[in-house]
């Protein structure tokens, strides 16, 4: 359940382009971990985060509203949502003092009201959908600091869809998708580097689907 995170960024030396990466292991439905993490950036990078990416989440499969505990709907809910949440709060600090951040949370088309998840992790996923829209377009976006979300649907290789078996016969079956593949992982990846490189896109859900609705 621990998620590596790690923060990238130049060098402060102005002819030295060389990332320094480091990895920290933090359970995100624990404030208290999100909260220690900080500290740790800033003594490994002088500061803390130019660029969020919230891109940790849980998905179970789990359709009929009845069978949904509450145990269950908390821990969507803290993972999926309250988790980009704290880590939102606590980047902010350093992006306010800059005047330049990028926030972008990793949401689903299933904010949409779809998906293959059940409703609970769709409405996590709204969630997500409306923090960006509303901190993007709100207070954050005059102070240099972009809040968007990236809307995958059927991605392959990763721990939700491992391949297309595990989707046939559902909604995302790959004979549903337009494109007639899963995603790629890497697919998902050029999205958000653009979305950190356009400071002009704020406040937007931006969805990556193969055609999907
Ligand atoms: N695959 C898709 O088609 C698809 C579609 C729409 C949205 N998404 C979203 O994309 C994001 C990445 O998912 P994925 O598809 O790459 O699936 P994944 O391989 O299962 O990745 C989910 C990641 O979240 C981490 N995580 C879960 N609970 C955590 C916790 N309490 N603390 C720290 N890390 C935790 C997992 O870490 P562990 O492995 O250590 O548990 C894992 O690295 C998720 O937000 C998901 O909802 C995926």
């Amino acid at each position: 359940m621990d998620d590596l995170i790690s923060t990238l960024q130049p060098s402060s030396s102005q002819c030295d382009t060389t990332p320094r990466v480091s990895s920290h292991q933090v359970d995100i439905s624990s404030a208290g971990q999100i909260q220690n993490l900080f500290p740790e950036i800033e003594k490994h990078h002088g500061h803390g985060p130019d660029i969020l990416i919230s891109n940790a989440g849980y998905g179970a499969r789990i359709s009929d509203i009845m069978d949904i505990p509450l145990s269950e709907f908390d821990k969507m809910f803290t993972v999926n949502l309250r988790a980009s949440f704290i880590l939102t709060q606590s980047s902010i600090p350093h992006m306010r003092a800059q005047k330049w951040g990028r926030i972008v949370y990793i949401s689903s088309i299933a904010g949409h009201g779809g998906g293959i998840n059940g409703c609970y992790y769709a409405a996590s996923k709204a969630g997500l959908m409306g923090l960006a829209k509303n901190l993007g377009t709100k207070g954050l976006a005059g102070e240099g600091i972009t809040v968007n979300d990236v809307a995958p649907a059927m991605i392959g290789g990763t721990g939700m869809i491992p391949g297309e078996e595990f989707v046939r016969g559902t909604a995302g079956d790959v004979s549903m998708i337009p494109v007639r593949r899963l995603g790629e992982t890497g697919e998902v990846a050029n999205v958000v580097t653009m979305v950190c490189r356009t400071g002009y896109l704020t406040g937007q859900s931006i969805m990556l689907s193969g055609g999907l609705k």
